[in-house]
């Protein structure tokens, strides 16, 4: 069965902003599902939607088995939901957070003590259990938002960009504790991310977001395999960047190439035996080049395929606004 069931939903915010533009997805029983996608995509939208917590204007949707709109009180006592902005208390202890959030839930006495306890050892945190929330570092306050999220023992966690603002090192940390604890606590997990690396590593399958419409689906490795061969990216020098990509077009052994701003990207068979015949191409027309890089597909180059921009730059820009 699928734990999550999601059709063409659409929400329109006030001031006309198009947040969902007809989402689907599925997520099976015990997968870790990613949202990946550029600022302002709709991946909070679309958890905030599965969480009950708003209302779309069209689709459908269900988890584990409850329609979200019809049943909303069965599906809140199956989901955790783990906010984008912290939901803890920092003047409280971990401790207390956790208990706080269970008596919420209705849980009291030895119960409550021993699931508080089993939380605070499965997120790594029992040794700061009984300090004030204040002193935490950064990635520790993420495990205890986490732990708010599953205290009442749900069987789907929604986790909207767990990792956001970690340091790298914090963040690679969170991605073992994230897929030992979806192992332990026997969960479905949906998370939400604009971190390329984080679906890569973390998502048995991914959604690829944009704009508020999925453009992509499938496993991180079976995205890339779609993509044939190695990308090569060349910085040139002083423009001319569409004689510079009419040049590597007409070359064999090249699949595609496209321009945005000095980048040239190219995708080709082998890149080690491209990457000169590229250059000399460039130089028999005097265009100068900066730099070249050559890497295997990564999830850039799934996401640059299926919509013609580049993550990052896109990332950065929703960003800036
Ligand atoms: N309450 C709101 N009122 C008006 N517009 C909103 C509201 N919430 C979100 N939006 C807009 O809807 C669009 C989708 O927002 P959403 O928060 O779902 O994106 P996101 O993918 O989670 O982005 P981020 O990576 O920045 O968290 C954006 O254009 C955003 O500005
Ligand atoms: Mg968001």
């Amino acid at each position: 069965m699928d734990a999550i069931v999601v059709e063409g939903l659409e929400k329109t915010y006030p001031k006309g902003i198009r947040a969902l533009d007809g989402v689907s997805f599925r997520v099976r029983e015990g997968e870790v599902f990613g949202l990946l996608g550029p600022n302002g995509a709709g991946k909070s939208t679309t958890v905030r939607v599965l969480a009950t917590l708003t209302a779309p204007d069209a689709g459908s949707a269900t988890v584990a088995g409850h329609d979200v709109f019809r049943e909303p009180d069965a599906v809140r006592g199956v989901i955790g939901y783990v906010a984008q902005q912290s939901g803890h208390d920092r003047e409280a202890t971990g401790r207390e957070n956790l208990a706080l959030q269970g008596h919420v839930h209705g849980l009291r006495g030895a119960p409550l003590r021993r699931r508080v306890d089993e939380l605070l050892d499965r997120l790594g945190i029992a040794d700061a259990g009984d300090r004030i929330v204040r002193t935490y570092s950064g990635g520790m306050r993420r495990r205890l938002d986490i732990g708010l999220g599953l205290v009442h023992e749900p069987s789907v966690l929604f986790l909207d960009e767990p990792t956001t603002g970690l340091d790298p090192e914090a963040r690679a940390s969170m991605w073992d504790e994230l897929e030992r604890l979806a192992r332990e606590e026997s969960l479905t997990v949906l998370l939400t991310t604009h971190y390329l690396e984080e679906a890569d590593q973390l998502a048995d399958r991914l959604a690829i977001v944009s704009q508020g419409k999925v453009v992509v689906e499938g496993t991180p490795e079976g995205l890339k395999r779609q993509l044939r061969g190695d990308a090569v990216t060349i910085e040139l020098a002083d423009g001319r960047a569409e004689d510079a990509e009419a040049a590597i077009r007409a070359l064999r052994g090249v699949h595609e190439a496209s321009v945005e701003d000095q980048l040239l990207r190219a995708r080709v068979e082998n890149g080690g035996t491209a990457v000169p015949g590229i250059l000399s191409a460039l130089e028999g027309r005097g265009i100068g080049v900066t730099s070249v890089t050559m890497s295997r597909p990564s999830l850039d180059d799934v996401y640059l395929h299926v919509t013609g921009r580049d993550f990052r730059t896109e990332d950065q820009a929703s960003a800036d606004e």
